[in-house]
């Protein structure tokens, strides 16, 4: 390991499985682990990370300029997610701080999840189960409880990286449905293995009669399904968004399906998260809402651990970190 006499220091911002925190062990670093099941405050995150030399976060950590600013000593900051829109990159790069990261492993775990979402939305399946805990479930109906096929119907993926193209595989096999997607750059595999084609981001809104969004959030997504891309999309539409609440307006959302813009929706993110309990979507008959479980089984979160430990070693020990953000923060050191 290099540089430090004592051991490396790391704070472990949440319980986190098992796996990844135990080869930190056998690699000799001192591993102080909030033990809290609430996030710290990011108060209690600075004063807990002046006293370490790197963290391991997730997403309800606040990594902004103060933050990053008030830590500078950290060498760096290993995050269990795929996204980090929760960090400042530029300034973590600029304070020459490496960020680590927990890609691929979770694309088919999160893929499973928009699937899901798509299938239960189109036959009302959330609202179903509800309907029956309350006794309202009388007789076979033949014109009730109708949702929609989703055989030989379009999907139209919104940022196709490694998470849309296991959606596209999944839409593809089990239903045959064409598929359409918006991207900055175009995604050859996806073409080649799905016939999959590029269109802009109207032509999207307008010939999907599945939209499901992954891309990450920034500065240009954030907001971007507002009332006019709802009002675009088809009244047959249904939205399925398992990347970043943000992207979404909720607002714009609620009402785009109480005015029937769109047919329906499913989210496993939401914002803010969690969602109030009271909030009018979740009693909605064609929307479906989980909370924020993407990555959720036991082997993709034990894959995330594993990732995000390996990054601190490889850190330590040879000025590796075998998935990182921001590269460049390596290259002077
Ligand atoms: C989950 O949302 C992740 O970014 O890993």
């Amino acid at each position: 390991m290099i540089k430090k006499q004592e051991a490396v220091k790391v704070l472990v911002s949440r319980i986190y499985p098992e796996i990844g925190i135990e080869l930190l062990r056998k690699e000799g670093f001192k591993l102080t682990t909030w033990q809290e099941d609430r996030p710290m405050t990011q108060p209690e995150l600075i004063k807990a990370a002046r006293e370490n030399n790197a963290l391991l976060c997730t997403m309800t950590e606040n990594i902004d300029k103060h933050f990053l600013n008030e830590c500078k000593h950290l060498d760096i900051i290993s995050q269990f997610a795929v996204g980090f829109d929760n960090i400042d990159i530029s300034e973590a790069t600029r304070l020459g701080i490496p960020v680590g990261f927990t890609p691929d492993v979770l694309s088919e775990a999160t893929a499973d999840v928009a699937f899901g979402l798509m299938i239960a939305t189109s036959r009302k399946m959330f609202h179903l189960h509800k309907t029956i805990s309350r006794g309202e479930w009388s007789y076979f109906r033949p014109t009730a409880n109708l949702g929609i096929d989703l055989k030989d119907k379009t999907l139209g993926i919104f940022g196709l990286g490694r998470i849309g193209i296991e959606m596209a595989k999944r839409c593809k096999g089990a239903y045959n449905m064409k598929i359409i997607y918006c991207n900055r750059t175009p995604n050859k595999k996806a073409e080649e293995l799905f016939d999959a084609r590029l269109v802009n981001f109207n032509d999207l809104l307008k010939q999907s009669d599945v939209i499901s969004v992954h891309c990450t959030l920034t500065d240009q997504t954030k907001g971007l399904f507002d009332r006019t891309a709802f009002d675009r999309m088809k009244p047959t539409a249904i939205f399925i968004n398992t990347a970043r609440g943000p992207v979404h307006n909720e607002q714009a959302l609620t009402e785009a399906l109480r005015n029937g813009s769109i047919w329906g929706a499913g989210l496993d993110v939401t914002n803010p998260e969690p969602m109030h309990p009271g909030n009018p979507l979740l009693s909605m008959e064609n929307v479906s809402v989980l909370p924020h479980i993407g990555s959720a089984t036991v082997e993709t979160r034990n894959k995330m651990s594993r990732l995000a430990a390996e990054n601190i070693i490889g850190f330590y020990k040879n000025m590796r970190v075998p998935n990182i953000v921001n590269p460049e923060t390596l290259t002077n050191k």
